[in-house]
């Protein structure tokens, strides 16, 4: 486990970061959690507003409180389709939506998401109820920031979203003003298995546009 950064070009290190599901239980030193930290919020803000707090979460307890809802998300939104989603018939490597192996993943850390050493919450005190389409905006590139920055230290993760089907339970045992909502929860943790390679996307020629929605070219 590094504790000094890989020094991967930036370009290397973006196209190198896929979501990591399958985390260790090791414990980050809080050091490098300070440093991933301050690369994330270093991203971007409306007017620089910062209007984030990061929560950062390592108590086995609270971890335990919540993993119950998350499973819970996973199983609404995806176990209940794994039989279709799992069919041997169906497309291993869709175009789009889950891989056989991505689901595989996502199932996995639904039931072993306490194990991720660290949580940390991307919250935005004020948001909750907002209409504002661009509220995320304000706080997912620096999410994105912490995911490369841990890469960097060899940690994976993900941002995730399957506690949000008890948001106000998860917003209380966080002890969360009123107000305020998680943006995500993002599982910490060195990676078990799997590797740092290039997230499998759509072809870049189909979805950039040129001059007008719809208008494609070749890549030259
Ligand atoms: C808004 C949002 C919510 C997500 N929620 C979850 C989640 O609850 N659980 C999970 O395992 N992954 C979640 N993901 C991760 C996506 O599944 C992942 O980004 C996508 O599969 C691409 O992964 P890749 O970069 O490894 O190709 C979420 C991503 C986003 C942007």
């Amino acid at each position: 486990m590094p504790d000094t950064p890989d020094p991967v070009g930036l370009l290397e290190g973006l196209h190198s970061t896929p979501a990591r599901r399958y985390l260790a239980d090791t414990p980050i030193p809080e050091d490098v959690l300070w440093e991933l930290l301050d690369a994330a919020v270093r991203g971007p803000s409306g007017g620089n507003r910062q209007p984030w707090g990061w929560l950062v979460v390592t108590d086995p307890a609270t971890k335990a409180a919540i993993a119950p809802f998350y499973v819970e998300g996973w199983q609404r939104s995806y176990g209940v389709r794994r039989e279709e989603l799992l069919h041997p018939d169906r497309d291993p490597q869709p175009p789009t939506g889950l891989s056989t192996s991505t689901y595989r993943a996502v199932e996995h850390l639904a039931h072993h998401i306490a194990e991720a050493p660290v949580w940390v919450f991307p919250v935005l005190p004020g948001a909750a109820g907002s209409q504002d389409k661009r509220l995320g905006g304000s706080i997912y590139g620096a999410v994105q920031n912490l995911l490369l920055a841990a890469r960097a230290y060899g940690i994976g993760g993900v941002l995730t979203s399957f506690h949000l089907t008890h948001e106000q339970e998860v917003n209380a045992l966080l002890g969360l003003p009123e107000d305020a909502a998680t943006m995500g929860l993002v599982p910490l943790g060195y990676p078990t298995r799997g590797r740092w390679a290039q997230p499998r996307r759509r072809p870049l020629e189909e979805v950039v546009f040129w001059e007008r929605w719809g208008e494609t070219r070749n890549r030259s």
